[in-house]
């Protein structure tokens, strides 16, 4: 089964990365992942790179991954969840298959995994992951031609229904 090229959009604790896989197995083709190709490319963890240089310098590398990927991936592509706020990156996924993966407030928290067991901590994640999906889902909308709900749902389902509509 050969399927279309697809970039996978939105934010953390949405599944790109997993159903990323998935529907690189089922359309047999490469499955990149441009927070993975940062590392890659310097030998260095997203969060160490965030830390020591600060998350400009981060999405500056990110930019670049993304053009990179967009301009040589031939499969299935998973951008960070901040790549889309880049109006640079808005401006290079024009013309392609791009699938928001929407997540709400609590799915997103549990899966992220931070906080568990850490009633506090678990406070201030959801206050980020809120203000983060307020922010950004209108970004992902802009960009997506299909948009897929991943609420209590598992990537096998989420991906049948995007191998489904495309
Ligand atoms: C980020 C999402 C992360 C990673 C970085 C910043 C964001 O990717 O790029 O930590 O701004 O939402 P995932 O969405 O793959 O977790």
């Amino acid at each position: 089964m050969t399927g279309p090229r697809v970039v996978l959009v939105g934010p953390m604790g949405a599944g790109k990365t997993t159903v990323a896989g998935l529907l690189g197995d089922a359309w047999g083709l490469p499955v990149r992942d441009t927070d993975a190709d940062i590392e890659a490319r310097t030998g260095r963890s997203v969060s160490d790179i965030f830390v020591e240089d600060g998350e400009d310098h981060f999405r500056a590398l990110e930019r670049e991954a993304v053009a990179e990927a967009l301009a040589t991936h031939p499969g299935v592509l998973a951008l960070g969840g901040g790549a889309v706020l880049a109006e640079e990156t808005r401006a290079r996924l024009a013309g392609h298959e791009v699938v928001f993966l929407r997540v709400g407030l609590t799915d997103a928290v549990k899966r992220v995994g931070l906080g568990v067991g850490r009633p506090l901590l678990l406070g201030n994640v959801r206050s980020r992951v809120k203000v983060l999906l307020d922010e950004r889902t209108p970004v992902y909308e802009s960009v997506a031609t299909l948009v897929v709900d991943t609420d209590g749902r598992s990537p096998d389902e989420v991906a049948a229904e995007i191998l489904e509509a495309l």
